[in-house]
C-alpha cells in the first residue's frame, strides 16, 4: 500500500512548504495540503501578485480546518522551505503534448531557481510543471541539489488513473490494485502488467486481461489528461491529491513506494519508476518486475527524453 491509500497523518512538526506557481494546479495542492493537515505553513508564491494575495486571502478562510498559516511570499523565502513545489508554467492546451511546453517552462524554471537561490540544503524540490520528467533533470542541475531531493510527480497519478479503472473492472477497491505506470509521464509511458497484483494476488489470477484489455485500459489512463482539457482546460484535483500524498510521505518520513520522476543512472535521465520516497526525497529505485516488452518500453521511453534533453542544451 502506497502513501494513496493510507489516512493523512496528525499535524506534522513545523515544517514548511512553498508552492511556486498559484494557478489552478498549485491552489489545488494548497487546498489538499490543508484539507489533509499536511504542512501547518504554506507558502504560496506566483508573480502575478494579485492572483496570489487573492488565492491566499480564498485560503485563509479555509485554514482553520487545520490551523495552518498561508501567506503569500518571496521566491527567496520559498527557497529556504522543506518542500518545494513547482507547478508554475504553461499548460497544455487541448491538442498539445506534454513535451510541447518544453521550451516556455524550461525558460521559467531557470527564473525560477535562480530567483529562488540560495536554496536550503536539505530541501526537497518536488517538480509537477510539464513535461515533468524533462523539467526534474533541469531542476536537479538548477538547484545544485543532490538528485535524489529533486523529484518529479510524474506516473503516480497515471497509476492512480489505471488502478480506479483496474479496480472497476475487478470489482475491488482501488487501493487493493497495485499496478505502476512507468516511464515518461506522458505518450510514451508504459504498464507494468507483469508486475500487477490484487491485494497479493497476481492480477490475471483475479483478472485476467487480453493484451487489447490491457492496451485499452492503458490508453484511457495514458488519454485521461486529455480529456479533461479538452474539457475544462487543465486538471487540477487529480495531481493536487498525488501531490499531497507525495509531501506526506516526505514530511512523514514514510519510505513508501511510489512511481516518481527520479534519476536514474542506468538510463541517463529521470524517469517515472517505483521508489522508496522519504524525508530526504528518493532514498533508492524499487524496479517492478518487467516483461521483456515492458522492458523495451521503458528503455524507448528513456530514449526520446534524454533526446529532448540533449536538444534542449544545443
Ligand atoms: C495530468 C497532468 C498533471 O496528467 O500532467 O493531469
Amino acid at each position: 500500500m502506497d502513501s494513496t491509500s493510507l489516512p493523512a497523518p496528525p499535524s506534522l512538526a513545523p515544517y514548511s512548504i512553498a508552492i511556486i506557481g498559484a494557478g489552478s494546479v498549485g491552489s489545488n495542492i494548497a487546498s489538499f495540503l490543508l484539507l489533509r493537515r499536511i504542512a501547518p505553513t504554506l507558502l504560496l508564491i506566483d508573480t502575478d501578485h494579485s492572483l496570489c494575495r487573492a488565492q491566499v486571502l480564498d485560503l485563509t478562510d479555509a485554514a482553520f480546518l487545520s490551523n495552518a498559516h498561508v501567506r503569500t511570499a518571496t521566491h527567496a523565502e520559498a527557497g529556504q522551505a522543506d518542500i518545494i513545489i513547482v507547478t508554475a508554467g504553461a499548460k497544455q492546451r487541448p491538442g498539445d503534448t506534454r513535451l510541447d511546453l518544453i521550451g516556455r517552462n524550461m525558460k521559467i524554471l531557470r527564473s525560477v531557481m535562480d530567483s529562488m537561490k540560495p536554496i536550503k540544503k536539505d530541501a526537497v524540490v518536488l517538480m509537477v510543471a510539464n513535461p515533468v520528467d524533462v523539467l526534474t533533470v533541469f531542476a536537479q542541475s538548477l538547484s545544485g541539489l543532490p538528485k535524489g531531493q529533486v523529484l518529479g510527480s510524474g506516473t503516480l497519478l497515471d497509476s492512480v488513473r489505471l488502478r480506479a479503472l483496474v479496480a472497476e473492472k475487478a470489482g475491488v477497491a482501488d487501493t487493493a490494485v497495485q499496478v505502476d505506470v512507468v516511464g515518461e509521464h506522458g505518450d510514451s509511458q508504459i504498464v507494468a502488467w507483469s508486475s500487477a497484483h490484487v491485494g497479493s494476488t497476481p492480477l490475471s489470477y483475479v483478472l485476467p486481461l487480453t493484451e487489447e484489455e490491457q492496451a485499452s485500459l492503458a490508453a484511457t489512463a495514458r488519454d485521461k489528461a486529455y480529456d479533461i482539457i479538452k474539457a475544462k482546460g487543465f486538471t487540477s484535483f487529480g495531481v493536487a491529491a498525488v501531490v499531497s500524498c507525495v509531501c506526506q510521505a516526505i514530511l512523514g518520513d514514510e519510505k513508501v513506494v511510489i512511481p516518481i520522476s527520479h534519476w536514474i543512472d542506468e538510463l541517463g535521465c529521470c524517469l517515472c519508476v517505483p521508489a522508496v520516497v522519504g524525508r530526504e526525497g528518493v532514498v533508492r529505485t524499487v524496479w517492478p518486475g518487467l516483461s521483456d516488452r515492458e522492458k523495451e518500453g521503458v528503455e524507448a521511453s528513456a530514449k526520446a527524453l534524454v533526446e529532448v534533453v540533449e536538444n534542449c542544451e544545443k
